[in-house]
């Protein structure tokens, strides 16, 4: 009902400078005149999760839950006619969820949910203190510095030709983009002809570069891989890159480091899984700045993403080890050892233990920053979505012999889809 809505929107307002926002103010913050009619709607909301009462809390309250941010996202796409309908889970992502949506065509898109502080790469202890200082409206907060900044980067690439899916919408810690129908890399066993896009991929670092930007997480789960059948029976292999809360200036202090980490990845990735070792060293972080011909890192702190909220969701990331898989740059020293297997090596994307948190809507943060005996067990226990990509059909890295493209079976995406039973 609308004034459902105008209740469920007061509890999001007071949610910025309350944990616990007073059941009074919600009722002045709706701007309804029924106070009892207000109450239905606090009890209807309660009911269904959008928000949440705290228990043994000192006063009358209730805070804003995840789902209530997601209808309320999901309000104002429908409204601005961005979004007609919301389908599948396709992915869960270590801090976001992806669904198939649709607009009112029944053109299928994707939704991004992002969802920082959902889990963290740290250490059980360091899980602890932030669990014991956390704010839901800060998580809030920075997932939606993640969905816009995400936006921004999308159409400022998508402007200078980058394949790059097309940012629709974003509202709060959503975004909106098409749907490319295609696998991510990590999925495509074998190629003809590796070398094509190895060089394709390098060569989007570079581009990247010279448009003043670093990716930071380019691995084989960011790059989407599409299928074009060619007229000489072969298939041209499109690559489209997603995923950008953790770009990157060309400026920025440890740059060099990002850029190397991206192109090493992709280097070791095929050298792995598809035993291809290029001859050629490089490119160079030096080479690929020499000509910077547009400076996008900067045209997008001049659009809705500014510098402040650069520099408050980088710190956020750092701090939770979330800037772009690696929770290796200037670590502090007391993670050193427990971070093991995580720094800027990045050997094993798969082979990482998550750690995991509850979820806001379950757990009160009270209830569990005081339960000292939170392991990331019971802390597991508590998450609606526990294991993250453990729907990944293949094989650990470290156990996949680099097969040459002619023994290797192929299948094509069309037909593994239709196998898997969610073509498109
Ligand atoms: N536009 C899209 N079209 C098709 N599939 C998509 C799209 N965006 C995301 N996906 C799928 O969802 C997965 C997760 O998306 P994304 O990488 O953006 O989320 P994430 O939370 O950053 O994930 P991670 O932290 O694991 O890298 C992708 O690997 C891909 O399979
Ligand atoms: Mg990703």
């Amino acid at each position: 009902m609308p004034e459902d809505w105008r209740v469920l929107a007061a509890a999001e307002q007071g949610s910025r400078n309350h944990e616990l926002v007073p059941t009074p103010l919600i009722v002045q913050l709706s701007g309804l005149r029924s106070g009892n009619a207000v109450h239905k709607s606090i009890s209807n909301l309660a009911k269904i999760g959008l928000i949440a009462k705290l228990q043994n809390a000192k006063y009358d309250g209730y805070r804003l839950t995840y789902g209530g941010l997601d209808y309320l996202a999901l309000h104002t796409h429908t409204k601005s006619s961005t979004i007609y309908s919301v389908g599948n889970q396709i992915g869960v992502g270590k801090e976001s969820d992806i669904f198939v949506c649709a607009n009112e065509t029944g053109m299928q898109q994707v939704l991004k949910i992002h969802r920082l502080g959902r889990i963290s790469f740290r250490t059980v202890k360091a899980n602890r203190d932030y669990l014991r200082n956390r704010s839901s409206a800060s998580w809030m907060y920075m997932s939606r510095l993640a969905a816009m900044k995400e936006f921004e980067f999308m159409k400022a690439l998508r402007r200078e030709g980058f394949p790059v899916p097309e940012p629709l919408g974003q509202n709060r810690h959503t975004v909106v983009m098409s749907l490319v129908d295609a696998f991510p890399l990590r999925q495509i066993s074998t190629i003809d002809d590796p070398s094509a896009l190895y060089a394709e991929l390098l060569s989007l670092i570079v581009r990247l570069a010279e448009v003043g930007l670093i990716h930071g997480d380019f691995n084989e789960f960011n790059i989407l891989i599409e299928e074009k059948p060619e007229d000489d029976g072969k298939a041209a292999l499109i690559p489209t890159i997603i995923d950008f809360p953790q770009m990157v200036s060309v400026s920025h202090a440890n740059a060099e480091f990002y850029f190397d980490r991206d192109v090493d990845c992709i280097k070791r990735y095929f050298d792995r899984r598809y035993g291809f070792t290029s001859d050629e060293p490089g490119p160079f972080f030096k080479d690929s700045t020499k000509n910077i011909r547009k400076r996008l890192d900067v045209e997008v702190e001049a659009s809705g993403f500014s510098k402040k909220m650069a520099k408050e969701l980088a710190a956020y990331m750092k701090e939770h080890g979330i800037d772009g898989d690696a929770g290796g740059v200037e670590r502090d020293e007391e993670d050193e050892d427990e971070d093991e297997g995580l720094s800027g090596e990045q050997e094993e994307p798969l082979g990482v233990e998550l750690e995991t948190e509850a979820p806001l809507e379950q757990t009160p943060a009270e209830e569990v920053a005081s339960d000292s005996t939170a392991t990331p067990a019971t802390l597991a226990s508590q998450m609606t979505i526990l294991d993250i990509r453990d729907n990944d059909p293949l094989p650990d890295l470290s156990e996949i012999q680099a097969m040459k493209a002619k023994q290797a079976p192929t299948m094509s995406t069309k037909a593994a889809k239709t196998k898997a039973g969610w073509a498109l």
